[in-house]
């Protein structure tokens, strides 16, 4: 069995994962030829050419203008269900996906619209692939509270109808401005009306983002986390409460958070006993799915058969499941 069928095999959960960013080239193309809209590149390989970043805001200018193709209820279940049939390859028995509604109600598309492709391609995928999931409705931090509060008003009509999925929030964008208690409002309200808390923070934004995230909005997962190196205080705090951090480690290479995998901190955070995963964040953008995430890391930084095996265990009691589902796969 090669290390690649091994970390295959091994039951995988997705916790860090934005469906716009699982778009793929072709599929703009072909999404803006059947919703007539132009694209400011004239094929697929001009497009691709674009995806050199040198930081994160480079990147979410063009994934917000690829997120522009997404018109119609069947736009949203083509790229969700591309997505399921890579996640089914890779071995992901769950995932937890990030979408980000203001991006698309913001052109004028219905949040209707946006929960019911990403709903359907979800249930088909609990039916046809065995693969479950939760969704994450996330805020976009350069906005304001009060548009994320609107967000949420706009949203919660549908709770019901998506109550299998809809189980959670985050928060996603430009970090660095943008902290943690810009949001702490909408937060309170969202966790007083149930709903699981994440959010990304320390990223490309200091350690105390992720301090701030935890004290100030109460999340109980943090997405990246990387940076929560640079506070020993901290590190102590996230190894003493198994905070789970979902490092995405081909995601950080290519929006410059390290200059290399082999000098990414995920086996030191690994060392130290934090709660780490590993997840894609934009496999479309970033030149990886879960697995080649996995694998390529584990080429650069000698990860051996005991570590997948952790980080797989990890995702899925990093989970939002319940634990008797959780343990039904470990
Ligand atoms: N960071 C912040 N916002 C994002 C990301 C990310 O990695 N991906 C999509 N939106
Ligand atoms: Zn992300």
């Amino acid at each position: 069995l090669s290390l690649r069928e091994f970390t295959r095999q091994l039951p995988k959960a997705e916790l860090h994962l934005h469906i716009e960013g699982t778009l793929e080239p072709d599929l703009i193309f072909k999404l803006a030829q059947r919703n007539q809209i132009t694209l400011p590149y004239p094929d697929q390989a001009s497009l691709q050419a674009a995806y050199q970043f040198t930081d994160l805001q480079s990147f979410l200018d063009l994934y917000y203008a690829g997120a522009g193709v997404l018109i119609h209820e069947q736009d949203f279940f083509d790229m969700s269900w591309a997505y399921f049939l890579r996640a089914q390859a890779d071995g992901i028995v769950h995932t937890e996906i990030m979408f980000d509604p203001q991006t698309h109600t913001a052109r004028g598309v219905a949040m209707e619209t946006v929960f019911a492709g990403i709903a359907r391609a979800a249930r088909q995928a609990r039916s046809e692939l065995g693969i479950s999931s939760y969704l994450i409705l996330s805020f976009l931090r350069h906005l304001s509270e009060a548009d994320a509060f609107e967000t949420l008003k706009a949203a919660l009509p549908l709770r019901e109808q998506y109550a299998d999925l809809w189980v959670a929030i985050g928060l996603d964008s430009s970090e660095k401005g943008n902290p943690p208690a810009k949001f702490e409002k909408v937060y309170a309200h969202g966790r007083e009306l149930g709903f699981r808390l994440v959010a990304h923070a320390g990223e490309e934004g200091p350690a105390s983002y992720v301090r701030d995230a935890l004290q100030l909005l109460n999340v109980e997962r943090i997405d990246h986390g990387v940076r929560s190196q640079d506070d020993p205080a901290l590190m102590q705090y996230l190894i003493d409460h198994a905070i789970p951090l979902t490092v995405c480690p081909l995601s950080n290479i290519k929006l410059k958070v390290f200059d290399s995998l082999d000098q990414h901190n995920l086996k030191h955070l690994l060392d130290r006993g934090l709660n780490v995963c590993v997840n894609s964040d934009d496999p479309a953008y970033f030149g990886g799915y879960l697995l080649d995430n996995y694998m390529q890391t584990a080429q650069a930084l000698g990860l051996q058969e005991a570590d997948l095996r952790t980080l797989a265990a990890n995702s899925l009691r990093a989970s939002f499941l319940p634990k008797e589902k959780q343990q039904f796969w470990l």
